[in-house]
């Protein structure tokens, strides 16, 4: 409400613009019920209109019982606001990209997760009434009466211990025995793979990286002046190696790094087998190029077996190996780690530069859970409603997309990737399916080359009779746009 009245120009009274200035907040939420609003002084002094201006704009408030005036207190927004008038319904906006800006449609996509209307199968969440929430902000509390001033110190790089013996223990299952000073906490997984690049790389060097593979990570690499070389993956297997190979040969000494999700990678699902894995990790080695290894969703293996990591046939410390609580956990609470091997003292630093440390409660928290939650107790009864939803969710579309369309069958995670027909653009069916209060993932920010228009992520978290309702109607859009 900063701007003065007085240089606009006006189609109403002067009163009455003080007025619906005052009526958009509330509308807005800004000022909400119970509210007090600015002194009759203060917003003649404000907009710079008089106060009689303003006395007269509060008193038609008060007529149309938005405001009322407390004695010796001022004006408030009044606790039962008179119900409006239902707004004339109002589609979705057309989101028609003319030219395709694959930042533009990442940000579009990252921003329908504030829009409570659309219905969340895009962005890669987890099903919140499967996180232990209250269990873990009781834990959040506890924990920073327990420790008070640690609670709200600087955790500086590495980051707190006790968190960092927990993922250490943690380890063993995985292949790896690390110790925890080997261990740097950071804020969430993107950050450690971050840290990472930016320890490894300077702008103009190549990142060899999976494709197709997590938006973000596209994103990040372009926004450090790196070069992303795209490696063919697959749902099965994950990364091709022999494709690997060849390239790292055809751009001897360009590719600096290689980025890998080895197990149940984002968006196909792949896995990869412990031959594989000891493989990668033996011909970077080879060539002197280090692995990031994201193994975010490793914990979610849909059987029992909790698969090792890349890292853990690592003699040299040339794996730096990326994860977090996000999928598991709360990714709110943004806390993440990284096992940097040789990049230890690098990674550490560039935490220290970067943000000082991550939060201190959310590490408390989470080293508690660990440590007397029941954590495996907690993965074991995600995996099998992940690997049931993601099985139903995977029938669904095979009965309501058109005849041809391909689902991926990850043995983790909770993601889809659905490759329909090539005459099919992703774009448009998510500007339809967002008309329709759906949003979805489109094959093309998953790659920097333009490539999977014809392909979309779904977000298999969750399951219930809207999302059927849902997945039928991006069958019969995509049907509609086949049509055509
Ligand atoms: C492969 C992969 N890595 C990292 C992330 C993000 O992790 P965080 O929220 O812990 O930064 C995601 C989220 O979707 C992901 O799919």
């Amino acid at each position: 409400m900063e701007t003065t009245l007085r240089m606009t120009e006006r189609s109403m009274p002067l009163y009455a613009e003080v007025a619906s200035r005052i009526v958009y907040l509330i509308e807005q939420g800004t000022l909400r019920p119970g509210d007090r609003v600015p002194s009759i002084r203060e917003l003649s002094r404000q907009l710079q209109v008089s106060i009689n201006t303003v006395k007269e704009a509060y008193s038609q408030l008060e007529d149309r019982r938005l405001l009322e005036a407390r004695p010796q207190s001022g004006y408030y927004v009044r606790a039962h606001l008179p119900e409006l008038p239902a707004e004339p319904v109002v589609r979705k906006p057309a989101l028609k990209p003319t030219e395709v800006n694959l930042c533009d449609v990442y940000q579009m996509v990252m921003n329908d997760l504030h829009d409570p209307d659309l219905l969340q199968l895009g962005v890669a969440f987890p099903n919140p009434d499967l996180l232990p929430i209250d269990k873990l902000n009781r834990m959040l509390a506890s924990e920073s009466r327990r420790f008070r001033v640690q609670s709200v110190s600087y955790e500086i790089p590495p980051g707190c211990e006790r968190l960092r013996k927990q993922i250490a223990r943690r380890s063993l299952q995985t292949g790896c025995a690390l110790s925890p000073d080997e261990i740097v906490i950071t804020s969430g997984c993107v950050e450690a793979v971050v840290l990472a690049l930016r320890a490894i790389c300077k702008p103009g060097d190549t990142v060899a990286i999976e494709t197709p593979v997590y938006f973000n990570f596209l994103q990040v690499i372009e926004d450090l002046g790196l070069k992303a070389l795209e490696i063919p993956t697959s749902a099965q297997g994950g990364i091709s190696l022999d494709a690997l190979e060849y390239a790292l040969e055809k751009n001897a000494g360009q590719v600096k790094v290689c980025i890998v999700l080895s197990n149940f990678n984002n968006p196909l699902g792949g896995l990869m087998s412990d031959a594989a894995k000891r493989q990668l990790v033996e011909l970077l080695e080879r060539y002197q190029i280090p692995l990031i290894e994201d193994d975010i969703y490793g914990d979610l293996s849909h059987s029992d077996n909790r698969p090792s990591v890349a890292k853990s046939f690592d003699k040299t410390g040339n794996v730096l190996l990326c994860s977090s609580f996000s999928k598991t956990l709360a990714p709110g609470y943004r806390v993440g780690w990284i096992a940097a091997g040789r990049f230890q003292k690098q990674i550490e630093r560039g935490k220290l530069l970067s943000n000082v440390a991550t939060a201190s409660p959310p590490q408390l928290a989470i080293a508690e859970f660990l440590a007397t939650g029941g954590y495996d107790h907690h993965l074991r009864s995600i995996r099998r409603a992940y690997a049931r939803q993601v099985m139903i969710m995977g029938d669904t579309v095979g009965r309501a997309f058109p005849a041809g369309t391909r689902v991926s069958r990850p043995k983790g995670g909770f993601v889809l990737w659905v490759e329909m027909a090539a005459e099919i653009d992703a774009l448009k069916l998510y500007e339809q399916a967002r008309e329709e209060g759906i949003t979805i993932a489109p094959g093309q920010i998953f790659s920097l080359e333009g490539k999977y228009r014809n392909c979309i992520r779904l977000n298999a978290a969750c399951w219930n009779p809207r999302i059927e309702m849902a997945i039928e109607t991006l069958g019969r859009l995509a049907a509609r746009l086949l049509a055509r």
